[in-house]
């Protein structure tokens, strides 16, 4: 309850951007449904996949927001994080005359033509969480990467002091934006160039996916001596570091870093002392079926919606984390 509504309250903080153009809606009924319970507006959702607690998560903010207006219903599609399957449902979609477009997509540069081909068809396409190539798209709604990233790094920057110490990061797929911006971000919070004594002494893309991670720490260990703390692009990536280091009988020595803050996923890590860290990443889903209802009541809406963030550490998480401005 309170998570939900603080995340509205931050979509309408964190608005930012320019106006997306009322072309992009024009067409928004062009299917020819009425947008009543009889005859209802059908949104396609194409999810890249529900392998993560996460994405499970995010489509279901969808359906409990959607489920409050009977005059939209919501189409599903799972690519089953395979960028072509996507690619190839999203045709479904539009062929099947939806009246407008969700998507998470898994890769920026395969799903960019698909959704164009949409966008350019009338139908307004909401872009969700992880981006796409241009701006042919109606509206872009999600976290801000850069931000989470750089908190993350200012955050290990801090907790390693004067003295520095040996840093281990697991990117999340690099050729999807979070995990560009994630890692972009760390660089710019650790500020290496001031504090001379912090080493990043192992990077590895886990893909977003817990059993790679568990894999490329059990590398980062094998060839480490000292490790003193990991940065994870995702909960799941820290979590599977973090049993790779229990198997090894290192975990009491590192402390562990994600992002996500699931309540019964990372946040509860962080209870249960496993993690040291994580940093809420919204799913922005009952934002966007907000977003959809304007856009399908041609509404405008603005190009760029950029969703709050928290910080959920050992010393706060018993308080309910702590906002980040
Ligand atoms: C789920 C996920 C999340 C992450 C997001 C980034 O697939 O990996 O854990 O925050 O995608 O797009």
């Amino acid at each position: 309850m309170f998570r939900r509504s603080w995340l509205l309250s931050a979509s309408t903080l964190f608005v930012l951007g320019a106006l997306a153009p009322l072309s992009a809606c024009k067409k928004a009924a062009s299917s020819g449904h009425a947008g009543t319970k009889e005859d209802p507006f059908v949104i396609g959702m194409s999810q890249c996949n529900l392998g993560e607690p996460w994405r499970v998560q995010m489509n279901e903010d969808l359906k409990n927001a959607a489920a409050k207006h009977p005059e939209l219903k919501v189409v599903f599609k799972d690519a089953q994080n395979d960028s072509l399957t996507q690619r190839t449902q999203v045709e479904e979609l539009v062929n099947q005359g939806i009246d407008l477009l969700v998507i998470s997509p898994k890769e920026a540069a395969p799903l960019t033509k698909p959704v164009a081909e949409a966008y350019k068809k009338g139908i307004p396409v909401i872009v969700l969480d992880r981006a796409v190539e241009g701006d042919q798209f109606t509206t872009f709604i999600g976290g801000d990467n850069k931000k989470i990233g750089r908190e993350a790094g200012k955050w290990v920057a801090k907790l390693l002091g004067a003295a520095g110490g040996n840093v281990v990061e697991l990117e999340g797929l690099m050729t999807s934006t979070p995990g560009q911006d994630r890692h972009a971000g760390f660089l710019e919070g650790l500020d290496l160039a001031k504090n001379t004594g912090i080493k990043i002494v192992f990077t590895a893309d886990m893909q977003w996916l817990e059993p790679n991670a568990r894999k490329e720490m059990a590398s980062a260990l094998a060839t480490n001596p000292k490790i003193d703390v990991v940065y994870a692009h995702n909960d799941p990536g820290a979590h599977g570091a973090y049993l790779a280091a229990k198997e090894a009988g290192r975990e009491a020595t590192i402390k562990f870093v994600g992002i996500d803050a699931l309540p019964h996923e990372g946040v509860k890590y962080v209870k249960d002392s496993l993690l040291h860290a994580t940093f809420t990443y919204p799913t922005g889903g009952a934002e966007a079926i907000d977003v959809a209802l304007k856009l399908l009541k041609k509404e405008q809406v603005q190009k760029k919606i950029v969703l709050g963030t928290k910080s959920w550490t050992r010393e706060n998480v018993a308080k309910g984390g702590e906002e980040i401005p």
